[in-house]
């Protein structure tokens, strides 16, 4: 056991109590961003006068000796060490002897795990927002391609109008896009340095926090040093978005899972994405989409063990907030292989294009629009809707669709049918006369990934 107190101490900590106490089997992913933390530190002590230049130097480059030989193999983080700052402060002293005594200047492991835990949710956040660009420039893409894909939309998960796999597709992409601009407001609000915020009461060196904030790309420093160390609303915002981007997720992994399925087959899953059964030669399983969406549970897991730990801490730095790590950890790992896998499948799915019109074809989503057709011809509403109802349910017992009967046999429900009503119910005119921003027809589609470009094109984190 290599730890960082003691003097007070006389007997020796239980071994167990030792091993519940420790953070280091996983706040070892820390070992970058704390060097990164502890050499701007550094940095600012010299330009303050509070250590040399020289004591600077060494700090330096041991720090930076330590991370090179862990990264090669030659050091190992072992649970020797309470955490990951105990693990650094032991080496750096190992190496360099006493200006390695001198990193810990100004600072307690309250403001430097605060820090930590910002600079590590910044990557991830910025990593998250890379991953979310990926899968929009896939959703585009298939919008693209398929503005004249008709197909059933549904409420109810019954056949409702006629939509296009653009305009269904499209519904994701906005989803997605919000969750992007979520990462953007997350960082914009987490984006400063409480590093000079001591153990919760700041110091009395004469530290620059402005500096050592610029040298970590923080817009500046936090305002108040208690909450500086006791601050974790932006993981809970970061986990909370985390959980609504599983959401959508699992929202679409849904609708593939049905789409795949031998009923529907509107899209066929790669071969790479898909698992197979034992015991039946037949089956092809989406069980990627199925993991996305059991995962989800998981994530909403991760940020109500957060809430829930962060609801009784008395101000300000207590140890229980040790315990936002793990369930951080775990919510950013899953949300980076839901969003990576899922995003290559969806590049790879197979639209089966002729299913999707046929079903569309067959299950009367273009019922509204005969219906609006009598309102044309003089029929108030209500009636042209009972009108239609009766034909769907003359239609369901021939199984045939609305367009498959002759002009004579519609004209039996209603005198108003003339030979344009065909034109005035094909999927293509249902679709094309939906014409405000918003709805499916090409015009409108077409304006919005015009959009969707421009704002891929424009879009930066920062
Ligand atoms: N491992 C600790 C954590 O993750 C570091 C801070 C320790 N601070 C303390 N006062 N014991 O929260």
């Amino acid at each position: 056991m290599a730890q960082l107190w003691g003097g007070r101490f006389t007997g020796s900590i239980n071994e167990l109590a030792w091993d519940f106490n420790a953070s280091i089997t996983f706040d070892k992913r820390f070992l970058e961003v704390d060097v990164k933390g502890s050499k701007a530190h550094a940095t600012m002590l010299a330009k303050q006068g509070i250590i040399s230049e020289d004591e600077k130097d060494q700090i330096v480059k041991g720090l930076d000796s330590i991370l090179e030989d862990v990264k090669a193999g030659k050091l190992e983080i072992t649970t020797k060490y309470e955490d990951i700052h105990s693990f650094l402060e032991a080496n750096l002293i190992d190496r360099i002897g006493d200006a390695g005594k001198k990193v810990h200047t100004g600072r307690s492991r309250n403001d430097q795990v605060a820090l930590d835990m910002r600079l590590y949710a910044r990557n991830e956040i910025e990593h998250t927002a890379e991953l979310l660009k990926k899968t929009l420039e896939v959703l585009n893409g298939i919008m693209e391609s398929n503005i004249d894909t008709y197909m059933p939309g549904f409420t109810h998960l019954q056949k409702a109008q006629p939509v296009t796999l653009a305009h269904h597709v499209g519904a994701y992409f906005e989803m997605f896009k919000r969750d992007l601009l979520r990462m953007k407001d997350i960082r914009n609000r987490m984006n400063y340095c409480p590093l000079g915020a001591g153990a919760l009461a700041g110091t009395t060196y004469p530290l620059d926090r402005e500096y050592t904030a610029e040298l970590l790309d923080f817009y500046g420093p936090t305002l108040n040093s208690m909450d500086s160390v006791s601050d974790r609303d932006y993981l809970i915002e970061y986990l909370s978005a985390l959980s609504t981007i599983m959401m959508h997720l699992s929202r679409f992994s849904e609708e593939i899972i049905i789409w795949n399925s031998n009923e529907y087959r509107f899209v066929t899953i790669d071969d790479a994405y898909s698992t197979g059964s034992s015991i039946m030669p037949q089956k092809k399983n989406p069980d990627i989409a199925e993991l996305v969406r059991g995962k989800t549970g998981r994530v909403y897991g991760d940020l109500m063990s957060l809430l829930t730990t962060m609801k009784g801490i008395p101000l300000a730095y207590n140890k229980d907030m040790q315990e936002d790590k793990e369930a951080a950890f775990d919510a950013i790992d899953t949300v980076d292989n839901c969003l990576t896998l899922f995003t290559d499948m969806l590049r790879t799915l197979k639209f089966n294009k002729d299913n999707m019109e046929k079903s569309a074809m067959m299950g009367f989503t273009n019922a509204t629009d005969a219906a609006d057709y009598l309102v044309k011809k003089g029929l108030p509403f209500r009636d042209a809707h009972s009108v239609i109802g009766r034909l769907v349910l003359a239609c369901i017992d021939k199984n045939c669709a609305i367009d498959d009967l002759s002009l004579e046999e519609l004209k039996t429900f209603s005198d108003l049918f003339e030979e344009d009503i065909y034109d005035a119910i094909s999927l293509k005119t249902c679709v094309e006369k939906r014409l405000t921003i918003g709805a499916p027809s090409s015009t409108s589609i077409e304006k919005v990934i015009k959009l969707n470009n421009d704002f891929l094109a424009s879009f930066s984190i920062s």
